[in-house]
């Protein structure tokens, strides 16, 4: 039995287990979210929690991104997303997820100065592109040439102090673009572009995607600005499954290369990163007239398959990066006159789920990854880049977590218990008596 009463400290609840009551402080977040504090659970007790898939589990305390999900408010380092989407960039957010604060005008200059500086991969590095088949997938390649990077650079595996932080983080940052661009390349049979240090972070990205030897592919600056935001939108969002990964192999002690390449292959799968590519086979599959949207949406109901690009664990009311996408997706077609059918199957199918009980019963919304494929259409990213686009985002996120837990100095290697449903003790059985 568990009671919560109020003592002179604040709140606290009390256990009743087998007639002995335990107390259990009560954490209270800076935005009033309350947890129980279980540490000492198990030493006073014998009893753990169970709670699969963690949805009830508070993993640590950080101060880097907040989200409500009932009332569908996301917010990094204290800023509303809504606010940093109109008027901030990619780059501008990663600092301020990295480091704490908005920075400076010199800051925000120094700060591009560096990752421009990092842009270029070591030139031994094409190798690992040249050595995996031209259908390899570019999720593997990225999480393979992140790891490797710390092959490159051994004196940033053990980070000791400040400086030897941004150096990794600014490496990572800006590489990422290249190793992404490059594993498009490779598997496209073209040409590796280099950076160019005259461009900035998105313009050069789509240069190393796009351009071609002697023709230089130049974005409109819608385009920028779309990618920008999709990037932005991806940056962070606290302790989803490929953030605690990264939180996880860091716990360890790994180095920031290896973790967040783990947090790579996290969100590879289709309920996290991939998603993304799973509603635009989704969107194909009705505009080819191999499916209807009611049809579609019956067999979602029949559990046959889930509707990518909807639903999520935290948001409960509406994904407020979904809604920010959604007009921004509206507003990037009509500028740069692309138009894309599979909008307006998506609107059509958003607002037939939005509308039908089993989706308002479960309150399952549009999430960041319903929309976000049509703009990655428009940029020319090929569907197979969904997850990378995804993880170049997430880059700032991961990183500013593996941080936080690599210098609050209270983290523990994260170490879950299990509840064991296995044979009791049985004995070995020579080979010619088993039956
Ligand atoms: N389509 C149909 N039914 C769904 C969906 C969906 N997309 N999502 C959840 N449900 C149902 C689920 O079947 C269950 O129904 P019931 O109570 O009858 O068994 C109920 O809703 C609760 O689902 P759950 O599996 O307990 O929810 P969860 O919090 O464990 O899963 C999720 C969250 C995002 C994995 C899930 O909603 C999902 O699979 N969505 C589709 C994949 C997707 O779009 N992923 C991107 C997530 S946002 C970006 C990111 O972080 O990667």
């Amino acid at each position: 039995m568990l009671k919560e009463s109020r003592d002179a400290k604040g709140k606290t609840a009390y256990l009743i287990l087998d007639g002995t009551t335990y107390e259990l402080p009560v954490i209270v977040g800076t935005e009033n979210e309350h947890a129980l504090d279980i540490t000492k659970l198990r030493r006073e007790t014998g009893y753990i929690t169970f709670d699969p898939g963690y949805g009830n589990t508070g993993s640590c305390s950080s101060a880097i991104t907040f989200v409500d999900g009932e009332k569908g408010i996301l917010r990094y380092r204290g800023y509303p997303i809504e606010e940093l989407a109109i008027n901030g960039t990619f780059i501008e957010t990663t600092y301020m997820l990295i480091f704490g604060e908005l920075p400076t005008s010199t800051q925000r200059r120094e700060f591009r100065e560096l990752l421009c500086d990092q842009e270029l991969l070591h030139e031994d590095l094409r190798h690992h592109f040249e050595g995996v088949p031209s259908n390899g997938h570019p999720m593997a390649i990225l999480s393979a040439v992140i790891n490797s990077l710390g092959c490159y650079y051994p004196d940033l595996l053990q980070i000791e102090n400040e400086d030897e932080f941004l150096r990794a983080a600014a490496k990572i940052i800006s590489k990422v673009r290249t190793i992404a661009a490059w594993s498009y390349r490779k598997a496209h049979g073209l040409p590796f572009m280099y950076p160019d240090p005259k461009l900035s972070y998105c313009r050069n990205f789509l240069h190393m995607m796009h351009s071609i030897p002697h023709r230089y592919f130049e974005p409109t600056d819608e385009q920028v600005r779309a990618l920008s935001l999709f990037f932005l939108l991806h940056a962070d969002h606290e302790q989803n499954c490929s953030c605690s990964t990264v939180r996880m192999v860091q716990s360890t002690e790994a180095n920031l290369f290896a973790s967040v390449s783990a947090g790579i292959c996290a969100l590879w799968g289709r309920l996290h990163g991939g998603a993304n590519a799973g509603v635009i086979k989704m969107l194909e599959e009705i505009h080819d007239g191999d499916a209807t949207i009611p049809d579609y949406l019956e067999r979602v109901k029949r559990k046959e398959f889930r509707l990518m690009g909807f639903g999520h664990r935290i948001y409960k009311s509406f994904d407020p990066r979904a809604k920010i996408l959604r007009q921004a997706t509206h507003d990037m077609l009509e500028s740069t006159g692309y138009d894309d059918p599979l909008l307006d199957i998506a609107l059509e199918l958003a607002d037939a789920a939005l509308s039908d009980d089993y989706f308002i019963e479960r309150k399952l919304y549009p999430n960041v990854d319903f929309y976000s494929g049509i703009i990655l259409r428009a940029l020319g990213i090929p569907v197979d880049m969904f997850p990378v686009m995804f993880a170049i985002g997430r880059m700032p996120g991961w990183i500013a977590h593996w941080n936080e837990t690599n210098t609050d100095g209270t983290t523990r290697i994260h170490r879950p218990r299990q509840i064991y449903m296995g044979e009791s003790t049985r004995h070995y059985v020579p080979i010619e008596e088993r039956k």
